[in-house]
């Protein structure tokens, strides 16, 4: 990895899992020279339990990781739904490194499967809430301040194939993935004159937690076993195996750098080929 976002300050959101694309992101953009906020939302909920976010020792870990691959990272808390949240995160990364370059609006929740008409209405708000106006906000101050910058930025949102295509039992989250390639087209057009790109990212399926919990619901669902379902993934996808999180960080940091400077406005599949419109 090339050195080619030193003096690049980056902010990640829900990169609070060891296993997560999210720490993966932090991982890959602090090998490539940036200093990163490793954010993630501290406090859990009636659906958002304890054992779906990060925990303050997996976020350590995290940020040792880092700190001993010769990178430079702090922790900031942040539960992307609170406004406040969000304003003092972008607040606190400047204290402490000055400004921001880069947001990857990471944070989100897929875990809430069941057929459609079980899904209640608080639920699908939170699935909107986290994955689509979470990104909204968090986008809306780090651009604020990306503009009083004034050289410009980058705004990365981690979309998903389920952004492209329908999949049973995931309403909310497809539903919110679609709005988040409409936020990211719409803000790609606004903030081209500031000289900042809004791209989002589409990965297939990657077994972090999150991806390990869908294994699980699918397989059954299907009739299958976690292994057989698993193999039946990788017998479509062209490249012959699912996503890993270095595949998206790599994507990450491509559009983290001066090299994208002309891509605005896309949908990046990174996906083997799987999906391909
Ligand atoms: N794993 C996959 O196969 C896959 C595929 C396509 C897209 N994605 C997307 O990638 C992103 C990361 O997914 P992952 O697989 O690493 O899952 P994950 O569950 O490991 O990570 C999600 C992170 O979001 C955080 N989070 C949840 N609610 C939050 C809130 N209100 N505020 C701040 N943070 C919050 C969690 O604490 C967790 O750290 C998600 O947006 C997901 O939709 C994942």
């Amino acid at each position: 990895m090339t050195k080619n976002l030193s003096g690049k300050v980056a902010v990640v959101t829900g990169a609070g899992r060891v296993q997560g694309i999210g720490a993966g992101i932090a991982r890959g953009l602090a090998a490539a020279g940036a200093q990163v906020v490793v954010s993630d939302v501290s406090v859990a909920d009636d659906h958002m339990p304890q054992e779906k976010i990060g925990t303050q020792t997996e976020i350590q870990q995290i940020l040792n990781e880092i700190i001993e691959a010769g990178g430079e990272a702090i922790a900031l808390p942040c539960d992307v739904r609170d406004e406040d949240q969000v304003q003092q995160l972008i607040a606190a990364a400047v204290e402490q490194f000055g400004r921001v370059d880069i947001l990857v609006n990471n944070a989100g929740i897929g875990y809430l499967m069941k057929p459609m008409i079980e899904v209640e209405k608080d639920e699908w708000q939170t699935v909107l809430d986290v994955n689509l106006m979470g990104a909204f906000l968090c986008t809306k101050h780090a651009v604020k301040q990306m503009m009083s910058q004034g050289d410009g930025g980058r705004i990365i949102n981690i979309a998903s194939q389920g952004a492209k295509s329908g999949f049973p039992h995931l309403p909310a989250y497809i539903a919110s993935k679609h709005g988040m390639i409409g936020l990211t087209r719409s803000n790609a057009v606004e903030l081209g004159s500031e000289k900042i790109t809004v791209n989002a990212i589409c990965p297939n399926h990657i077994t972090t937690d999150l991806g390990a919990e869908q294994n699980e619901y699918f397989a059954k669902f299907m009739g299958k076993s976690v292994q057989q379902y698993l193999d039946d993934m990788a017998a479509r996808i062209p490249m012959g195996r699912p996503g890993l999180v270095t595949d998206i960080a790599n994507a990450a940091v491509f559009l983290s750098s001066d090299d994208s400077y002309y891509i605005t406005g896309e949908a990046m599949n990174v996906s083997g080929g799987e999906e391909m419109h």
